[in-house]
């Protein structure tokens, strides 16, 4: 059917949306974490909105507000991230732009670790995290019809794009370079490759608003249509 001007393409869809970093306790002052600002993952979350998606943002500690019309549902850790991204299937789309902590330690020090004056460090036990994506991408039922990931890499981009893209079980992955000069870390501007088993499409480095837009685009463009 043509598409009438003004259609809001994601209308009567869910999307799931990760975003922000996740913090893993140490104690109860200190965690490890990855540099996020969720900008990206929250510009995403706008633009399907925008497009008549039910949106669920599942988001880390960030400094920006959630936007309008979504339901953001806001957690620390990795762990807590997978179960809120379970709970909220499920889902047409899931999109997990969340730079999620690799390692959390094994447990958190009930009290804060304490400096003993002698220069010696704490050893911290490190346990690996649930991989979200994978875990989602991968599930035999519920599986939502179109998963797309993210690599922000700062080496051997495509190659490792290609090999997340294959060992995750995503439909596609959203790779861009964040090595230090980039100014994409942080900035308000990306610079992405879209990596499928099809092949690889280049984009030109746009606003996060506008990588957001047209990623929301390509998603309703390569949707499955609903399971009757
Ligand atoms: N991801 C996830 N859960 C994790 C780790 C990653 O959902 N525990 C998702 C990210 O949101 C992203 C994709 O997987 O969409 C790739 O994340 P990335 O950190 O680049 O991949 P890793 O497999 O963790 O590999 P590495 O950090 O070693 O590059
Ligand atoms: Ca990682």
């Amino acid at each position: 059917a043509m598409l009438e001007p003004g259609a809001r393409r994601l209308a009567g869809r869910h999307v799931l949306v990760t975003a922000g970093p996740t913090h893993e306790p140490i104690d109860p002052v200190r965690y490890i974490a990855n540099r996020s600002s969720g900008r990206q993952g929250f510009a995403i979350a706008t633009a399907a909105a925008a497009e008549g998606a039910r949106v669920t943002l599942v988001h880390g500690p960030v400094a920006i507000a959630p936007p309008r019309g979504v339901k953001a549902v806001s957690v620390e850790t990795a762990r807590e991230m997978l179960a809120a991204a379970e709970a909220a299937l499920p889902a047409d789309i899931a999109v997990f732009a969340a730079a999620v902590a690799d390692w959390r330690p094994v447990a958190e020090a009930a009290g804060k670790i304490k400096k003993d004056g002698s220069g010696s460090v704490p050893a911290l036990a490190l346990a690996e995290n649930p991989d979200i994506l994978a875990a989602i991408a991968h599930r035999a039922e519920g599986r939502p019809g179109l998963v797309v990931g993210f690599a922000a890499e700062t080496d051997d981009l495509l190659a490792h794009a290609g090999a997340k893209l294959a060992r995750k079980g995503a439909d596609v992955i959203v790779a861009n370079d964040v090595s230090p000069g980039t100014g994409i870390m942080g900035g308000a501007e990306n610079e992405v490759v879209l990596v499928t088993t099809g092949g690889t499409e280049r984009w030109p480095r746009l606003g996060k608003d506008e990588v957001a837009r047209r990623l929301v685009h390509w998603m309703a463009d390569h949707l499955p249509e609903p399971r009757p």
